[in-house]
């Protein structure tokens, strides 16, 4: 273990806190109910993205307008004047997305900007469009607390959900008794993300949610997994893998003894979904390395969502420990900004 992991471990022990703040940075913002709005677009790349899909899958059940995520330079081609884009990007500078808030400007669209500044905070501010502004200094996607929790207070501001402070404050708490069981100190025997690091370490993690809550998490477990250990890992979603990538799994030979499956339940999970995990696992199980299945925990959706998100967040950083590289820069996405610039 030397890789200069200081700066990212504190980042993920303060997430709970991060939570409760990002929760009343919400609730400041300056906005004001909208008229007959028909869909919420979240607008961001990379970490500032995945707290979209967050809002979109939290608010699927609870919002009576759909949220789509846009990770491009364009916006889909009915984002209009009954569109509420919130434009998300830590740095404030990705071309992408201030691209799309542009865009977002021309169209109409009313918009929300959560950023810690950066040429988005300045044309937010010239613009009078309402800003979030997220304290800096940590890498963009550790702070998935500051740019999705935010998104609930303003829609509740809005009139469009419910006051969320109770699950909001449920969540925080249970990531603080979470990173007791999680932190450095917590040997590997007993600590569930250092076991699964040393599970993925020199393997492919190939991680599976659901459609329910945890396609999101999964999706946030490889992210974290590229950019923290620079390592790469894939990530699929039940029912649908079970119409293709399962298929995969047939191929004979070494090849698949390097995956390392992890399969995110939730106790909410459609039950043919529970059953579909269970067949699969025995179809799969012997081809592979590993297939571990790891249970949400808490009440509300928050917490639930936010408790897989926490292990997968540790584990990348002990994964980034063994393969002794500092989970903080993503050099290369730098390089590649810089080209195009
Ligand atoms: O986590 C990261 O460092 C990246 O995924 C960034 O979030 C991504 O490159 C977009 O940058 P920003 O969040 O500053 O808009």
């Amino acid at each position: 273990y030397n890789a200069d992991t200081k700066g990212m471990l504190k980042a993920l022990w303060e997430l709970p806190e991060q939570c409760a703040r990002a929760w009343e940075l919400g609730m400041a913002a300056a906005v004001s109910p909208l008229d007959d709005l028909r869909q919420v677009v979240v607008t961001g790349l990379g970490g500032s993205a995945i707290g979209g899909d967050l809002l979109r899958v939290y608010a699927a059940q609870r919002l009576d307008v759909p949220v789509v995520v846009n990770r491009d330079y364009v916006l889909p081609e009915f984002v209009g004047p009954h569109t509420l884009v919130f434009a998300v990007s830590y740095s404030g500078n990705t071309e992408e997305t201030l691209s799309a808030y542009a865009q977002a400007r021309e169209k109409g669209a009313s918009l929300v900007v959560l950023t810690t500044g950066g040429k988005l905070g300045e044309m937010a501010k010239n613009d009078g469009v309402p800003v979030i502004t997220v304290p800096g200094g940590i890498a963009p996607r550790s702070a998935t607390g500051y740019l999705f929790i935010p998104t609930l207070a303003v829609l509740y501001r809005m009139g469009l959900l419910p006051d969320l402070s109770h699950e909001v404050a449920e969540c925080a708490s249970l990531l603080q008794s979470i990173r007791e069981e999680l932190k450095p100190e917590v040997p590997r025997d007993s600590n569930q993300a250092k076991m699964l690091a040393a599970s993925f370490h020199n393997r492919i993690p190939v991680i599976w949610g659901s459609s329910g809550t945890t396609e999101v998490v999964a999706q946030r477990w490889k992210g974290q997994i590229n950019e923290n250990a620079k390592a790469p890992a894939y990530w699929n979603v039940f029912p649908e893998l079970n119409h293709n990538e399962l298929v995969g799994f047939e191929f004979p030979g070494e090849l698949l003894r390097r995956l390392y499956v992890v399969i995110l339940r939730d106790p909410q999970d459609h039950p043919r979904v529970q059953k579909r995990f269970a067949i699969t696992r025995e179809i799969m199980e012997s081809a592979v390395a590993g297939v571990v299945e790891i249970m949400a925990r808490g009440s509300g959706a928050l917490a639930r969502m936010y408790s897989l998100v926490y292990i997968g967040d540790y584990a990348s950083v002990y994964l980034a420990m063994l393969y002794g590289v500092d989970p903080g820069p993503v050099r290369v996405i730098d390089t590649l900004k810089a080209r195009l610039a």
